[in-house]
């Protein structure tokens, strides 16, 4: 099942996107040509095969998840997810909500944040991470003791993989009565989450991370939480979220959540092998490369390096054409700025201009690591030799 053909570069960015399991395509492509109703369509069986298709994709949803299938609401993606949890929430009260944000959250929650202060919903409170992208807990407790209405700290980052205490979070959430919004984009069908046991308040997530379709998503909100809905129009989604439902979109959803919740126990240790694998190649040949992020927390995909002296898009530009790799993260990589995730953990300018985002998944082989380690240790050996000439 590899889903890389030979013409094609080897690709490692799997934490930009991945590519679908054809499982989950078979099943779309058949709520796309066959079942092709609207699921709000009550009068014909065309409609009653699409709503049943999206009960049994919330079911697959909430099991992977931990939680009740009527807790779901499916989005567009993680963005709207995210945009739906924390502005629905200040929207909700009228009051200027304190909000405690982690400075390596995906910039859909920062930009949300930076937008619900300028409007004059909310105040930030920026929370510490040490150089390995790990939350201070006790600067969380510190914090939430002046009052914080609402913790925003990510399951998983997407850059160094980082993987955080969620339970220790929602406890100290709970602790101090506030609410706790967990971007698990990249978590989700890969580690074990289980929002109603942790107690998380609300839950984002997105198809294309875990082998599903690009422009779908959900959040999962907590069944006493409040929230005033983005999007208005035919009261779909018990009025959370209007719009006629892209039912092959979360018919992909489910199935790719149905899949992770079946295989997630056999996949992430061989990935995580073969990351280990490629890790020690590289640090062979390369012996002063840097690995990022919290070596015993990262997610089994995850390998972040850092090669002093290197520049970075000098090597990808080498590269391209064999192996797909990126030098931070793809949402925002269209602009050309420093990562704010290296930034704050406060890595050096020569490590962060060397630093380099491999992501591996289910569909990486064995001969794509060795054939990666020897295209990276080569082209970088390349740009040295002709550095020092
Ligand atoms: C951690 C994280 N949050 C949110 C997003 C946005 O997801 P989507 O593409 O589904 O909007 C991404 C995508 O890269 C991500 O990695």
């Amino acid at each position: 099942m590899n889903a890389n053909t030979q013409e094609k570069p080897i690709y490692m960015d799997y934490h930009a996107t991945t590519p679908m399991d054809p499982r989950v395509v078979e099943r779309m492509l058949y709520y796309m040509t066959q079942a092709y109703g609207n699921a709000s369509s009550t009068d014909h069986v065309y409609g009653d095969e699409a709503e049943a298709a999206v009960a049994t994709a919330a079911r697959q949803v909430a099991t992977l998840l931990g939680t009740a299938p009527r807790n779901i609401i499916f989005t567009s993606g993680a963005t709207e997810s995210i945009n739906l949890a924390l502005q629905g929430h200040c929207n909700a009260r009228g009051t200027c909500q304190q909000i405690a944000v982690s400075p390596i959250e995906h910039k859909a929650v920062l930009d949300t944040c930076q937008a619900l202060q300028e409007q004059g919903k909310a105040t930030l409170t920026w929370l510490h991470v040490d150089q390995q992208g790990r939350i201070d807990l006790d600067y969380l407790r510190e914090v939430c003791q002046t009052g914080i209405d609402l913790i925003c700290i990510m399951a998983a980052n997407n850059e160094i993989g980082t993987i955080a205490p969620i339970q220790e979070i929602a406890n100290i959430a709970a602790q101090y009565n506030a609410a706790y919004f967990c971007d698990a984009t990249q978590g989700a069908g890969k580690i074990p989450i289980d929002f109603d046991t942790i107690g998380i308040t609300y839950l984002a997530l997105s198809a294309h991370k875990m082998y599903g379709p690009k422009g779908t998503g959900a959040l999962l909100i907590q069944s006493d939480a409040n929230l005033v809905p983005l999007i208005h129009g035919g009261g779909h989604q018990r009025g959370m979220r209007s719009g006629t439902l892209n039912v092959p979109g979360i018919v992909g959803l489910g199935e790719a959540c149905k899949l992770r919740y079946q295989e997630m126990d056999q996949d992430e240790p061989a990935i995580q092998a073969k990351r280990d694998h490629l890790q020690s190649l590289l640090q062979a040949h390369i012996p002063q490369l840097v690995i990022n992020g919290d070596l015993k927390h990262r997610l089994a995909g995850n390998l972040h390096i850092s090669i002093p002296g290197l520049d970075n898009s000098m090597l990808i530009a080498r590269i391209r054409h064999q192996l797909a790799i990126s030098t931070g993260s793809a949402c925002t990589s269209g602009i050309e700025a420093p990562s704010h995730v290296l930034q704050a953990i406060h890595l050096p300018t020569d490590l962060i201009e060397g630093a380099l985002r491999i992501s591996i998944g289910k569909f990486t082989t064995d001969t794509d690591i060795t054939t990666a380690a020897h295209l990276l240790t080569q082209t970088y050996k390349a740009i040295m030799q002709k550095h020092d000439q």
